[in-house]
C-alpha cells in the first residue's frame, strides 16, 4: 500500500557534482507539484539532521534558476558521517555517533521520507539510516562514473566536456611547440575520465589505475611517434594510477598524491627522453560550473523517479540507469561495489585499435 507522505528530506553528500541542484529541483518540483508534499532541503551532507537548524524549506520558487547551476544549493560535506562524527573538542578529536539523533530530528521534523544524492560512502550512510528506521530513497552521484549499479552517473559527461576540451587546447599548443603534454584528470579508483577523454581527445598514451604501466613502454611509445616525425605528444594520466614502485633510473617514486602524480609521470617522460613535456592538473575544474544537457536530463529525472520512489512506498532503492531507462535497485546492492573500466573491454580495444598505448607490453 502506498504510504501517506506529507513531508520529504533531500540532503546530499561527499564531493559536489555538476547536476546535484538539477536533482534537487527535479525532485522538489515532482514532490509539490506532483504530489503537494512539503520539501525539506538537508544542509551540508547529513548535518541538518543533527543540527536541524540546518535545515531551509524548499519551494518551487525558492529552487527557481537553480537548474544549469554547478554546485549545490544544500551545500556539502565529505567528512559529515553521523555514525561516526569527528568533532574537535579542547583541541583533541572526538568521535560522536548522532545516528540516533538523526533519527529522532527527522521525526521531529515531520519528514515521511529522505532523498539521499551521493556516491558509495553518503549512500552507505543513508542505507545505515534506514535500517535505524528513516525511509531513505538514493540518487548515485559521481563525476567519477565509479557506481556499479548503474550504467552512468551524472556529473560524469560534464567533466568529460571539460577534460576533452582541456585535451583539444593542449594538442594545439603541444603541436607548436613539439612538447609532450602530461594532462592529469580525476578518477580516484576508476579511470573513466582518463579513457573517455583520451579517446575523444585522441591521446597517444593513456594511463589508468585498471592497466599496470611503466615509464619505459610509455617513453618507447613516444621514441615511436618523434621516429614517424611527430614532435608532440599527448599523455593522459587520471590521478589514480598505481605508479610503480621506482622512477626509471630506480630511485623510489614519494608517496602518491592527487594532483602530484601527473608531474611525476611528467619529470620521468622528461629525465628519460630529455623533451620538453608541461604538466597541466585539471582538478577540480572537473568538477564545477554548469551542467551539460545530458547530465541536467539525467539529474532531472533521477530527482523525478526518487520521488516516485517515494510515492510507492519503495524505500532502501537508488535510482538507476539501465538500457536508457531509469530504474531502481536495493541501495544494499548498489553499494560497495565500485566499477572499474574493463582492460579488455571495447572501450579499450577501440582506443588500442587506433594507436592508442597504455604504458603496457599489450
Ligand atoms: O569522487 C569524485 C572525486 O572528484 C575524485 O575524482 C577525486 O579524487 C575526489 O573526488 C576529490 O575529492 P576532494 O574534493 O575532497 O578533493
Amino acid at each position: 500500500m502506498a504510504p501517506t507522505i506529507q513531508t520529504i528530506g533531500i540532503a546530499n553528500g561527499g564531493g559536489d557534482c555538476p547536476g546535484l541542484n538539477a536533482v534537487i529541483r527535479g525532485a522538489v518540483r515532482a514532490a509539490i507539484l506532483g504530489h503537494g508534499w512539503r520539501v525539506i532541503g538537508i544542509n551540508d551532507g547529513f548535518d541538518g539532521l543533527i543540527w536541524t537548524e540546518r535545515t531551509i524549506p524548499l519551494t518551487v520558487e525558492s529552487i527557481a534558476g537553480i537548474l544549469p547551476r554547478g554546485g549545490t544549493i544544500l551545500g556539502t560535506t565529505n567528512r559529515g558521517n553521523p555514525f561516526t562524527y569527528i568533532v574537535e573538542d579542547g583541541g583533541k578529536k572526538v568521535t560522536h555517533d548522532y545516528s540516533l539523533r538523526c533519527c529522532e530530528n527527522a521525526r521531529k521534523l515531520g519528514l515521511d521520507a529522505v532523498i539521499a544524492i551521493g556516491g558509495d560512502g553518503t549512500l552507505t550512510i543513508a542505507r545505515d539510516l534506514g535500517r535505524l528506521g528513516i525511509p531513505i530513497v538514493g540518487v548515485p552521484k559521481t563525476i567519477d562514473n565509479d557506481l556499479s549499479a548503474t550504467e552512468v552517473t551524472f556529473g560524469f559527461d560534464t567533466a568529460l566536456h571539460v577534460a576533452t576540451d582541456a585535451i583539444d587546447r593542449l594538442h594545439t599548443t603541444a603541436e607548436s611547440h613539439g612538447r609532450v603534454m602530461v594532462i592529469e584528470v580525476m578518477g580516484r579508483d576508476a579511470g573513466f575520465i582518463a579513457l573517455h577523454s583520451g579517446v575523444a581527445g585522441g591521446a597517444d598514451v593513456i594511463l589508468i589505475p585498471e592497466i599496470p604501466f611503466t615509464i619505459e613502454t610509455v617513453c618507447e611509445k613516444l621514441r615511436e611517434r618523434e621516429a614517424t616525425g611527430k614532435k608532440f605528444s599527448m599523455v593522459v594520466v587520471a590521478e589514480g594510477i598505481k605508479l610503480p614502485p621506482n622512477d626509471p633510473f630506480g630511485k623510489p617514486y614519494p608517496e602518491q598524491r592527487p594532483g602530484q602524480v601527473g608531474f611525476m609521470i611528467g619529470d620521468s617522460i622528461h629525465n628519460v627522453l630529455k623533451k620538453d613535456v608541461r604538466v597541466t592538473v585539471l582538478g577540480h575544474i572537473q568538477r564545477g560550473g554548469s551542467p551539460s544537457p545530458f547530465d541536467r536530463m539525467l539529474a532531472t529525472r533521477f530527482g523525478v523517479e526518487a520521488v516516485e520512489l517515494i510515492a510507492r512506498g519503495e524505500f532502501g532503492r537508488m535510482v538507476c540507469l539501465r538500457a536508457g531507462e531509469i530504474e531502481s535497485v536495493s541501495i544494499d546492492e548498489a553499494v560497495g561495489e565500485t566499477r572499474l573500466v574493463d582492460p579488455k573491454g571495447s572501450m579499450v580495444r577501440t582506443a588500442r585499435a587506433v594507436g592508442m598505448n597504455f604504458g603496457d607490453q599489450a
